[in-house]
This record gives C-alpha cells, structure tokens and sequence, in this order.
C-alpha cells in the first residue's frame, strides 16, 4: 500500500519498543506514506530497546519522554515542533503497562500503588500528552490523534486485570477531550481497538496465547496484525477521515461483534 496518504504531515510516535510494537509498524507505515516524524519512548525503555535503531533506520529524532511527566511531554512536543518545523498533524499513543500484571496480581488481589500506577502510564499519560498540546497549541487544525485500546475496556477479559480499567478511562479521555479539540480547531481524537497482538506488553499478560488464539476463531477475519493495524492508524492519521472524532474504532476482524461461533468449537 504505497498511497502517499500523509505528504507534508508531521507527526510523533509513542511506544516502539521493538520490532513486535505496533507503534513499530505505525512508524514505518507512515514514513512510507510520506511523513516525517519524531519517536518517542521512556528512558528505560530506549536503554533496555531498539528505539534508537528505528529513528536510525528512519532517519529521524528519538527524544526521551517518560508519558507520565508533564515536562517530560511539553519539551517533547517543543523539540519535535522545532525539528519538524510546524505544529504536529499527528500522534499515535501506543503507552502501556500494568505492574500488577507484571507481577501476576489478580484482580481480586490488586496492589494499589501498582494500580494508580497502571493508570497513570496507560491512561492519565494520554490526558497528560493532550493537556500539554493544548496549552501550547501544539496540534495544526484538523490534526488527529489516536490511542490503542483494547476491548477488555467494554467486556471482561479475565487476566487482563487491571489494565482493563485504565483502558476504559482511555477511551473516556478520548471521547472527551475529542469534544473540547473539535471545538477548537478540529482535531479529532480517537482510540483504536485492537486484536490480540503478540508484543512485550501483549505477551505479558497471563494465559496471552489463549485468548489470542481464541479470539483468532471467533473472528471471521481472524486477529488483525499489527502491520494492518498501522495501516488503519495511517488513514486514520490522513485527511479521509476529518470528520471522526470521539470514537473507539474496533480493528479486531470481527471480533466485537460475535456472539458465538460453533465453528470455532469444531476447529478445535
Ligand atoms: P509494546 O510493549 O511494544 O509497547 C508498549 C510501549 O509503552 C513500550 O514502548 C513502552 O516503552 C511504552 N511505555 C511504557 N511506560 C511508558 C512511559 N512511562 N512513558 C512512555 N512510554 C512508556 O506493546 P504493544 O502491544 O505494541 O503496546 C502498544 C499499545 O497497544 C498499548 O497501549 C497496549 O495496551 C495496546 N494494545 C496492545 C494489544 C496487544 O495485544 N499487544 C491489544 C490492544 C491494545
């Protein structure tokens, strides 16, 4: 798909931890699609990953962020500002993590400090991004952002504990935040719903292989992969969708809408 859909668009990436990262694949799909853009990741997670080797491999700028500190965010949408030269059309926040889960704490046996944690990464963090923008007017008018979600967000997925909670305030902060960007020049805020994905973050939930593989014959498309789902980012990046905003869009093969599928019990 080589359709030059982001020509002259700027844009910041969050979260490519490695090559299984969607945000990996959401990089190199829009630079393909014609954009320049910055990377962006935690301090740790750029010493302990390939982030580095991606922006080399780009040709592009990798600056430190840590999602969850404010100044951390203002000088990274100043620095990309300057290095782009103009405001951001876009940004993809694909931010995640729950130490309960690392810790395999149940969700009936949840630590609280992890838990504000949890939210904190996973969720706050996207408030925090869109705050900091706002105050410096940092998005071009009809910009659009998006966030990854996951369904566990509108129905119980048991072992995606509380990451399922921070997913649900994502989305919220998305919806309204998307009212308030609207108003002001616009942008449009979304959250992409996506399929089970074999990455760091996705492989570390318990019993991951199963509900992949469940949710791969429930779906009469199978699970999206995240090559796919970089391409949904990229359009929903360009200017064919300047009229959604305040949406979970589900990029799951089907999967939200199924009921049940005897099919899937015969395969078995
Ligand atoms: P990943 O592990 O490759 O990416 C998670 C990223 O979050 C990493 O790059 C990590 O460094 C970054 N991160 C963690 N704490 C941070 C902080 N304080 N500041 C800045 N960055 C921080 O895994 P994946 O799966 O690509 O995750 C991306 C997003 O997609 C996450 O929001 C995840 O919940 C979501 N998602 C993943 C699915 C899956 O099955 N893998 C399914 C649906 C949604």
């Amino acid at each position: 798909m080589d359709y030059p859909l982001l020509k002259d668009k700027r844009g910041i990436i969050f979260g490519a931890l490695d090559e299984k990262s969607i945000a990996w694949q959401v990089a190199l799909s829009a630079q393909k699609a014609g954009a320049k853009i910055v990377l962006t990741n935690a301090p740790v997670a750029i010493r302990m990953g390939k982030t580095k080797q991606l922006s080399e491999q780009l040709d592009t700028i990798l600056i430190a962020a840590d999602a969850t500190k404010t100044e951390d965010l203002n000088d990274l949408l100043i620095k990309s500002i300057e290095y782009l030269d103009g405001k951001i059309d876009f940004i993809l926040h694909a931010v995640g993590m729950s130490p309960n889960i690392r810790k395999k704490r149940e969700y009936t046996d949840l630590d609280y400090k992890y838990f504000q944690q949890t939210i904190d990464v996973s969720a706050l963090s996207f408030h925090k991004l869109l705050q900091t923008a706002w105050q410096l007017d940092a998005l071009s008018p009809q910009a659009s952002v998006v966030a990854l979600s996951y369904i566990a967000a509108q129905k119980v997925i048991p072992g995606y504990g509380d990451m399922a909670d921070a997913k649900t305030v994502l989305e919220s902060i998305a919806r309204n935040f998307g009212y308030y960007y609207g108003k002001k020049n616009g942008t449009r805020i979304n959250t992409v719903s996506q399929s089970p994905t074999v990455t760091t973050a996705g492989s570390g939930i318990d019993g991951f292989q199963s509900f992949y593989d469940y949710a791969h014959q429930m779906s009469p498309l199978g699970n999206a992969d995240a090559e796919s789902c970089a391409n949904f980012c990229v359009m929903l990046f360009s200017d064919y969708t300047k009229m959604i905003t305040m949406q979970n869009l589900y990029h799951d093969g089907g999967f939200s809408k199924m009921g049940m599928n005897i099919d899937s019990l015969s395969n078995e």
